[in-house]
């Protein structure tokens, strides 16, 4: 035991060495445009709380209401005695917000994506993946018995020829699987162009789309709406715990025999425990709220084209887009994370990412827009990095 201690601490202090040593920041209050540290009113540009419900009243009623009405929790997996009304509600509400035929809830968009990699495929079939899917992905693609084919991050002619090569190394099925948005830097997969490749060669395309739920697409319905080809992806997979109600919780959506087969095989569903009540109320409520009304959708665009050209004018690197993931390239690992320092000293909440969850040279820090956030939340926060910039020298005094 000794030994093996003395091992994990030396592994700890090599991360403290790199300085990739992770900080958690404790939040005084709940998760909001505006957040307390250390007794401090802080501008939150690092959540992907999109759409402002992780503290709308009408969500959190919608939680208290659930616990009042279901209690705390079911003690059980789904199929034993862990489904409600509520449960089946909830996913009634996912395929209409989808138009699919049905919807399976899992505790989180990881366990829904490893659900479906490792459900629907077997040794005979093929996955193609993007080399930037998000971790939840590749470690269900890792899992999988199918065979596997990685393409170059969003490159099609690489995607075409792993799917061709998947086709002609004699796979059954096959998978393809990407993120909507990456979120690194907030870039939209090509999937008008994928979903064509998907047709030509015959594969399942599933599409996560965690990051793009309820603020992309004039009605907040996704990567799909958003790039004119809704209705085209077969399968998506998406989370509970970024822009709608910011709980947890994931799910996956799409044609009947695909969710029956989850349901009676995948084991993420089969061998853990169901989603709390007050989460599938939180969330019912926030998909009601999106359908309802599209003005908070239409507002994160809003705000994160204000930002984008705030940050532009004022002379940062920001990659093209038109996401609230607004990458702001600093280049190196250290001057990001010093740079995130700094910013939190002037009141505002951002993360700074280096290398190896980004290339080396693009260290950046990551802001996201919300909803939530009001103009003076977004010019105190273009203040903050101006002044932080000119102190570290990456934009000129
Ligand atoms: C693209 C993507 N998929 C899946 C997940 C995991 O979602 P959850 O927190 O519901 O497990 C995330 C969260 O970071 C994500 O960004």
């Amino acid at each position: 035991m000794q030994e093996f201690l003395e091992f994990l601490t030396g592994e700890i202090e090599k991360l403290h060495q790199a300085r990739t040593f992770k900080v958690e920041v404790a939040l005084e209050g709940p998760q909001d445009h505006r957040v307390k540290v250390n007794g401090r009113d802080v501008v939150m540009l690092t959540s992907n709380n999109y759409l402002g419900l992780a503290n709308d009243p009408r969500v959190r009623q919608a939680a208290i209401r659930a616990i009042e009405e279901w209690g705390v929790g079911m003690g059980s997996v789904r199929f034993i005695c862990g489904t409600q009304v509520l449960h089946k509600q909830l996913e009634a509400t996912l395929s209409g917000f989808y138009e699919t035929d049905d919807t399976i809830l899992y505790s989180s968009c990881w366990s829904a994506n490893e659900a479906c990699l490792t459900t629907l495929t077997g040794s005979e079939d093929a996955i193609v993946s993007d080399e930037l899917n998000h971790a939840s992905i590749i470690d269900g693609v890792r899992l999988a018995k199918a065979r596997r084919y990685v393409y170059k991050h969003n490159d099609l002619p690489d995607l075409e020829a792993k799917l061709k090569q998947a086709r002609s190394e004699g796979a059954r099925f096959i998978l393809s699987v990407t993120d909507g948005v990456f979120s690194m830097e907030g870039e939209l997969a090509p999937l008008p162009e994928i979903i064509g490749a998907c047709e030509r060669h015959g594969a399942v395309l599933i599409v996560d789309d965690s990051h793009a739920t309820g603020l992309l697409g004039s009605r907040g319905r996704g990567t799909a709406e958003e790039l004119g080809v809704w209705g085209k992806v077969p399968v998506h997979t998406g989370t509970l715990g970024k822009a709608m109600g910011s709980a947890m919780g994931g799910y996956v959506t799409g044609p009947k025999a695909v969710i029956e087969t989850l349901r009676q095989r995948s084991r993420p569903y089969l061998f853990s425990n169901s989603l709390a009540p007050a989460v599938a109320g939180a969330a019912m409520e926030a998909f009601r709220i999106v359908m309802q009304d599209p003005s908070r959708t239409q507002t994160v665009q809003a705000n994160a084209r204000y930002f984008r050209d705030r940050m532009g004018s004022a002379g940062f690197r920001i990659p093209h887009g038109m996401h609230p993931i607004v990458p702001v390239i600093v280049g190196d690992t250290a001057l990001a994370m010093a740079m995130g320092k700094d910013l939190l000293e002037r009141g505002v909440y951002v993360s700074g990412f280096g290398y190896p969850v980004v290339p080396q040279g693009h260290a950046r820090l990551r802001a996201q827009i919300s909803a939530a956030h009001t103009r003076e939340d977004l010019d105190r926060a273009v203040s903050a990095f101006v002044a932080v910039a000119q102190k570290h020298g990456v934009l000129e005094g």
